[in-house]
């Protein structure tokens, strides 16, 4: 396994997703706690991460002196550069404000890193930190490659196998960072290429019946792609000893409930509870216009219709649960570097049943937790997921609620559900579904006059909305042609009763967010 280290970049994680598309198992700890996985991971090389920190601070972060002690490949990426180069002896100095920019780096030495991908006398595109700037290498180290701002762009002491960038590997914008992770961890720590998701399935199953020995389980299931393979997965493990609960609040999409009904008890013949409380929900949303009480209400409403249920499944004769299942995934169980406020701000989704398992006396199983949701989608295809299923774009927990800006109706969401499936069937059509990270109609609080045939109308603005993404942290719109914008607006208009006008959304993540609520 590979160790990374992390100093709180925003792109950790891209290191951990470069190193297992590798094949290679790996896990992410912050420095403060570094020393003690090193010491139960044991694994064959080490990656320090980049940061927001100067190694010149008084307090600056560091890595653990036991991983430079222990003579295994070390690969520091932009601060993990900076502080092995400290660490080590040599100097750094100050620089600009750490930013991110392309570059080219001209190779001048060859070097174990990108041997057989980079030759010397090349030039290479790569995405460049700048930042503080290491100005003397320690003994034993050598340049390897320059950029016209990074006079070490590499620097690499071959002998002792430590290997520094100032460049980031692991972001798309360096085209070869890829292949240069998988030549680190695999040729020269020496990593097999063997973590594949059959691997993963196997484990994860032989774990999850350790877990639960004779004891039963009990999952929420939202339609959304991890529960869906959090349920197949333990299903696999433990057969019937797992009931699925799904609480349909009213405020799913087109279809939904019944695709979420159908592959579960149709396709997979797993036990599944389907409780319809759109009643419920939708007599407690009535005239709630503020977005966090919509959100309250319904993650309130959510688990005491849980809990109701999974009363009923205790009292069933068949004994009661002591497991509670959640698809909560890698991104959301990192331990956050303390020193800036942790790397990212995770939105938790209320079908994490929080407080549930308390109130209830229930252990989690949460197979996902080692994963990417990338890599969640490759294991719900290892289970036999259908691609309609695993490829689907992200739901919010509060479903259409919070797509209906103000007070919602019956009347609003069917308006609302009509024109986005419309919205998303232009979008399979034209083949964009896939590129897309997430697309949505919106429901204006907004009437506007409009003219059909002879009459006039006055209905509502329906607003598109179409993100990319890597992780939902930052978005940028998409750019579709006019000539789609038009052709779907014309379909809305004319099959939707009660919009008259659609808009497209062309904000980026920051300043908006994806959601308009
Ligand atoms: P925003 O709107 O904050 O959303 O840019 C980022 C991602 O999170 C989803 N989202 C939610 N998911 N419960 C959820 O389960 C919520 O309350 C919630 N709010 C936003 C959003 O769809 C996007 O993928």
């Amino acid at each position: 396994s590979i160790l990374i280290v992390d100093f709180g970049s925003q792109v950790t994680q891209l290191i951990a997703r470069r190193v297992r598309e590798a094949g290679v198992y790996c896990e992410i700890h912050p420095f403060q706690s570094a020393a003690a996985a090193f010491e139960r991971m044991r694994p064959k090389g080490v990656i320090l991460s980049g940061g927001p920190a100067s190694v010149l601070d008084a307090n600056a972060p560091a890595a653990p002196p036991e991983i430079f002690a222990a003579g295994l490949p070390i690969l520091g990426i932009c601060y993990g550069q900076q502080t092995t180069a400290k660490q080590l002896g040599g100097t750094v100095e100050g620089g600009h404000a750490a930013e991110f920019g392309r570059a080219f780096v001209e190779i001048r030495e060859p070097s174990a890193l990108y041997e057989g991908i980079w030759n010397v006398g090349e030039r290479h595109q790569v995405w460049m930190s700048h930042g503080d700037r290491v100005t003397r290498l320690p003994d034993g180290f050598g340049v390897r490659a320059v950029s016209e701002n990074a006079p070490f762009a590499v620097a690499t002491d071959e002998t002792r196998r430590i290997y520094t960038t100032m460049f980031h590997p692991e972001v798309s914008h360096t085209p070869d960072g890829g292949r240069l992770l998988a030549r680190f961890v695999v040729d020269i720590c020496g990593c097999r290429p063997d973590w594949t998701m059959a691997a993963y399935r196997d484990e994860a199953i032989a774990r999850i019946r350790e877990q639960v020995g004779e004891g039963r389980v009990i999952c929420g299931l939202s339609g959304g792609v991890d529960s869906s393979v959090a349920a197949v997965l333990i299903h696999e493990a433990i057969g019937d000893r797992l009931t699925c609960v799904f609480v349909d609040h009213g405020l799913m999409r087109q279809d939904e409930a019944r695709q979420v009904v159908d592959l579960f008890r149709g396709h997979y013949n797993i036990p599944l509870v389907h409780v319809d409380a759109s009643d419920t929900f939708l007599a407690a949303l009535e005239g709630v216009t503020d977005p966090e009480t919509k959100r309250k209400t319904i993650g309130r409403l959510f688990i005491d219709v849980f809990e109701a249920e999974a009363r009923k499944i205790a009292a069933d004769g068949k004994g009661p649960p002591e497991f509670l299942a959640q698809g909560t995934l890698y991104p959301d169980v990192i331990e956050s570097v303390s020193f800036m406020g942790g790397p990212s701000v995770t939105i938790k989704s209320h079908h994490n049943v929080g407080g549930l398992p308390e109130r209830m006396n229930l252990k989690l199983v949460e197979p996902l937790r080692e994963l990417f949701k990338d890599e969640v989608r490759a294991l719900g295809r290892e289970l036999g997921l259908p691609e309609a299923f695993v490829g689907r774009h992200p739901f919010p927990g509060p479903g259409l609620a919070i797509r209906c800006p103000g007070a919602i109706s019956r009347e609003k969401l069917d308006i609302l559900r009509k024109a986005d499936a419309i919205y998303l069937d232009e979008i399979r059509k034209a083949g964009l579904y896939d590129a897309i990270w997430q697309a949505f109609a919106v429901l204006l609080p907004v009437q506007s006059v409009g003219v059909m045939g002879d009459g006039r109308t006055y209905d509502f603005v329906l607003a598109l909305r179409a993100v990319t993404s890597v992780d939902g942290m930052t978005a940028d719109f998409y750019p579709f042609d006019m000539t789609f914008l038009s052709r779907t607006a014309t379909r809305i208009i004319n099959e939707v009763k009660g919009v008259n006008r659609v808009v497209y959304d062309v904000t980026s993540k920051p300043p908006g967010t994806i959601e308009w609520e």
